[in-house]
């Protein structure tokens, strides 16, 4: 068992209260914590790097969904990554860094077991959280293996400035899509798929009608829709999608803080003539894909083909704020906090 300093206490996120609508800073409290000492099989990590991701929206909420929802009173997770600065674990030493579920606080102690050791030198440790993580895999397998995509595909993505969206219209063109098509909330968002992730045409969502503005930025219609926002995106996608088109249902962002009933798509009945195939995904489905996609995103962040933003908040005090920011669109690619 290898030792430092190690500290006593350190500062974890608690959920205070569920949230109503859009969580706000009240529901949520920064607690000075008990360090646990790792015992046999365990680590103690420092993170370096929380993420905060839009699924932590709905864990909030007391309801039975795919992952269970946070306590009252007691230490949200998540990922993260950080440095083991304690081990009790054969194959861990101090120094290793590691991707691991203890998010929203500054230490984490933990089963070895539950932690993946990540290589500092191949790429930032922040990106673990991100194009080489969880969003990532999200991107790939959502529209490789779920959509089916195929060389030539006109491909629409909603929430395209964002972690998962941003790699889906660029793996899409790398991929020799004919045209990508993606829209964001802002002008400056806007622009940047263009000119940073070399879209075919964007839009801003806020403008206008999504289905007017799909319509006009896909005149041939769309093969396949990768919805992260669901609602009206959704609505308009169906009604552009192309015979046999596939759709990827991965997110519904704009009704994660409604408190009235979700609205539509209202437009159901044009999957049945059009031969439609909407199905919806889970990342934790396509773990097989994981060296493949790594292999693969790696070698294109390391020629430069491809393109990756985070929007880094720094302080563990600030990661409430993070979190309530990227469900407002702040963030431009990956938001995640630095400690
Ligand atoms: N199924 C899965 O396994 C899986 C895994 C990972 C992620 N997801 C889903 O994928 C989606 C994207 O996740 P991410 O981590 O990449 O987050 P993200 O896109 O980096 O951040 C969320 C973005 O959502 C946009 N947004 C917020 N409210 C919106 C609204 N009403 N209409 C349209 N856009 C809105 C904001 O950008 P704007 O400024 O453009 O509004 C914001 O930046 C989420 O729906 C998430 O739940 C699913």
């Amino acid at each position: 068992m290898a030792e430092q300093a190690t500290p006593t206490t350190g500062r974890e996120w608690h959920l205070a209260a569920r949230p109503q609508g859009w969580p706000t800073p009240a529901d949520f409290a920064l607690v000075e914590a008990p360090v646990q000492q790792p015992g046999p099989g365990q680590i103690l990590v420092r993170n370096a790097f929380l993420s905060v991701d839009p699924y932590m929206r709905g864990r909030m909420n007391d309801v039975k969904s795919y992952v269970p929802p946070f306590k009252l009173g007691e230490a949200m997770d998540g990922g993260a990554v950080g440095y083991v600065v304690a081990s009790g674990a054969e194959g861990f030493e101090v120094g290793d860094a590691v991707l691991h579920g203890l998010g929203w606080r500054e230490y984490a102690t933990l089963d070895a077991a539950r932690a993946v050791k990540v290589d500092a030198q191949l790429a930032p440790l922040s990106y673990y959280l991100g194009v080489l993580g969880m969003p990532g895999l999200t991107a790939y397998a959502g529209l490789l293996e779920v959509a089916s995509f195929r060389e030539g595909d006109t491909v629409f993505v909603s929430g395209a400035a964002g972690a998962v969206g941003s790699l889906v219209g660029q793996i899409a063109r790398l991929k020799g899509a004919k045209r990508v098509i993606g829209s964001a909330g802002s002008a400056e968002k806007v622009a940047h798929l263009v000119d940073g992730y070399g879209f075919d045409a964007a839009f801003n969502y806020k403008d206008g009608p999504v289905l007017e503005q799909l319509a006009a930025a896909a005149p041939d219609g769309i093969d396949v829709y990768f919805d992260n926002v669901g609602g009206e995106h959704l609505e308009a996608a169906i009604s552009v999608l192309t015979p046999h088109g596939r759709a990827t249902l991965c997110g519904a962002i704009a009704q994660y803080n409604d408190e009235g009933a979700p609205v539509g798509p209202r437009n159901l009945a044009l999957v049945i003539g059009k031969r439609l195939r909407l199905q919806g995904m889970l990342v934790g489905d396509h773990a097989a894909l994981q060296p493949q996609f790594v292999a693969e995103l790696a070698g294109w962040l390391k020629d430069g083909s491809l393109s990756y933003d985070e929007t880094v908040v720094e302080g563990v005090e600030n990661t409430a704020d993070a979190f309530i920011g990227m469900l407002r669109g702040a963030n431009t690619g990956k938001m995640v906090v630095k400690l």
